[in-house]
């Protein structure tokens, strides 16, 4: 089963608990929620209370990527906040796999990142530990960017090393996926789609989410 996450960063800030449920009210399988801190990335975002605030309005869950330096600091705030998925980035980590394994030891889905310039091949030794890898698909930091093509190399290469492991390991995909481009992107392998100016440009999101879905066939 393909799986929608749509992106909160491009909703309308001044209502994201009704953004929240209305997206969920549209059968979207996730939220997926952004946090930046300025430092990883030049933009900044929310943090732990924000999310703890939103909670409530939905009860699907909460995918929430980390573009945070050194994001093992604030893992059990997230978890607290009610995170059920926690993607760090293996730029902005040091000691990865005991991050990896303090996420989950809550009891929480564990994931990692990659930026577009690192290789997929970085995961090797990680990859059993993991429920989720995300391939960021733009450079992070803002919404509304264009798709970088070689993603979709990046993807193939990632679906035969998950395969090869014989585990389930999700495949996340993030940045400047749309109606048009969606269908490809699932064909190379991702089962989690990311999208954010493709959904909430809108008077009507839980219309937009089961719009965007039709396109996600492979
Ligand atoms: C970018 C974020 C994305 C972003 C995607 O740094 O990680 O989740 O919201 O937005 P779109 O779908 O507009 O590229
Ligand atoms: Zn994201």
């Amino acid at each position: 089963m393909i799986q929608l996450a749509p992106s909160i960063l491009a909703s309308d800030f001044s209502q994201l608990g009704s953004v929240v449920k209305q997206t969920a009210e549209g059968h979207a399988d996730m939220i997926h929620i952004d946090v930046m801190d300025g430092q990883f990335v030049p933009n900044i975002t929310w943090g732990p209370d924000i999310i703890k605030a939103i909670r409530p309005f939905a009860s699907i869950p909460f995918d929430v990527h980390l573009m945070v330096d050194s994001p093992e600091r604030y893992i059990d705030n997230f978890i607290e906040a009610g995170a059920d998925i926690i993607t760090v980035h293996i730029e902005a980590c040091t000691h990865l796999h005991r991050t990896i394994q303090h996420i989950k030891s809550a009891d929480v889905k564990a994931g990692v990142v990659l930026n577009p310039a690192t290789p997929v091949e970085a995961l090797t030794s990680i990859l059993p530990e993991l429920d989720m890898v995300l391939l960021m698909s733009v450079n992070p930091g803002f919404g509304g960017q264009i798709f970088i093509p070689s993603t979709i190399e990046k993807l193939k290469r990632l679906r035969n090393m998950v395969q090869q492991l014989g585990e389930s390991v999700d495949i996340e995909v993030d940045g400047g996926v749309n109606k048009n481009n969606v269908a490809d992107i699932v064909a190379a392998g991702a089962n989690v789609i990311v999208a954010g100016s493709a959904i909430y440009q809108t008077d009507n999101i839980a219309e937009s989410v089961r719009t965007f879905r039709a396109f996600m066939k492979e």
